[in-house]
């Protein structure tokens, strides 16, 4: 006989995971290169007469078996390999926009990686024309608001990142601000302060990858010379008791990817996760889904990786998902009507 204990419990759970799964929600780390579903990519290969280290569907899932940082970054400038035109651009981050309208996504902030196509032959103004107009076309059929946050691969030298920013200058309003990303071990912040200064002169807005396998010493880098309004990842801030305050004090918000801190080994497994940690912590953490395509989950699949894994209740959920649209870069307008939809579903949940 099933004794009530045991008869409630999955009732309890299903509760929880339909909230998330129907809440409003915002995601702030998304690389739209991460978002090339292998059937995408396999049809935009073929369709450009690209070849790949993989033929099926089978075997490029086979070959996303990373062991860290590096092992992934070199799967995924592989496959952006096959995006060459406009039209493939617009394809990409279409796909991801559909996909997260079904999962009541209502503001999304996309990183583009600009220099993983012009160092390649595809002209700048392809690759962010095409994402563009998805854009604008997803916030028109989906009710849905976006940003485009540009990055810089700080594999690369300091003075590509320069010219990089002078490519975008003509497309300012397009973009909302400055990133920083790929291998973070081994490039600090500081080698990247001269292009964040005239990023922040032309009024964009910065964020960047630090804390993720790179140390604490990373994160206020991030801060202090490169003035970011976001930390993405940062989970090792947790290391370092002066720098939590920080990020506490001045609520920097820190954009955790947790299936992706998991496939690339920043943790061994979900349930190692700190999130809940920081969260109790006090500071404004909010959850990501990175490379989805990559990792093995969208925005909802990570929300209920940690939920699970952490048992997380309503009331963590509702934090996590009330922060993302409190750390977002959007009008006060727009902001305050969002967080009113989240906090009425809350009610009504
Ligand atoms: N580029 C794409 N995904 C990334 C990640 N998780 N960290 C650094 N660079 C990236
Ligand atoms: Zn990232």
């Amino acid at each position: 006989m099933i004794s009530p204990e045991t008869a409630r419990a999955p009732v309890r759970r299903s509760t929880v995971e339909a909230l998330i799964r129907n809440m409003p929600k915002a995601e702030l780390h998304l690389h739209i290169e991460g978002t090339l579903e292998p059937e995408l990519m396999l049809s935009l290969a073929e369709r450009n007469g690209v070849s790949l280290g993989f033929g099926t569907v089978e075997e490029a899932r086979k070959a996303y078996a990373f062991t860290d940082m590096q092992s992934f970054l070199d799967i995924y400038y592989e496959g952006a390999r096959v995006l060459l035109k406009e039209q493939d651009f617009y394809d990409m981050t279409w796909a991801y926009l559909e996909r997260v309208h079904a999962e009541n996504v209502r503001h999304v902030e996309i990183f583009f990686d600009p220099q993983a196509h012009t160092d390649r032959g595809v002209a700048f103004e392809t690759v962010i024309s095409g994402i563009h107009h998805a854009l604008i076309d997803g916030e028109e059929q989906f009710d849905m608001s976006t940003g485009l946050i540009m990055c810089f691969l700080r594999h690369l030298s300091a003075a590509a990142a320069r010219e990089t920013l002078q490519r975008v200058l003509p497309y300012r309003n397009w973009i909302v601000g400055v990133g920083l990303d790929s291998s973070e071990v081994g490039h600090p912040p500081e080698k990247f302060k001269v292009v964040f200064d005239e990023a922040r002169d032309a009024g964009l807005l910065a964020v960047a990858h630090a804390g993720e396998e790179g140390p604490p010493e990373y994160v206020w880098q991030a801060l202090e010379l490169l003035r970011v309004k976001r930390i993405d990842h940062g989970v090792r801030c947790i290391e370092d008791e002066r720098l939590v305050q920080r990020l506490k004090e001045e609520r920097i918000p820190l954009t955790v990817c947790p299936l992706s801190n998991v496939r690339l080994r920043v943790f061994d497994t979900i349930d190692d996760h700190n999130i809940k940690q920081i969260l109790d912590r006090g500071l404004c953490v909010t959850v990501n889904s990175d490379d989805p395509a990559y990792f093995g989950g969208y925005i909802t699949e990570n929300f209920l990786a940690v939920q699970r894994a952490l048992n997380l209740g309503k009331e963590d959920i509702h934090r996590l998902g009330r922060n993302a649209f409190e750390a977002a870069f959007l009008d006060e307008e727009r902001k305050h009507a969002l967080i009113g939809m989240l906090e009425r579903f809350m009610e009504r949940h």
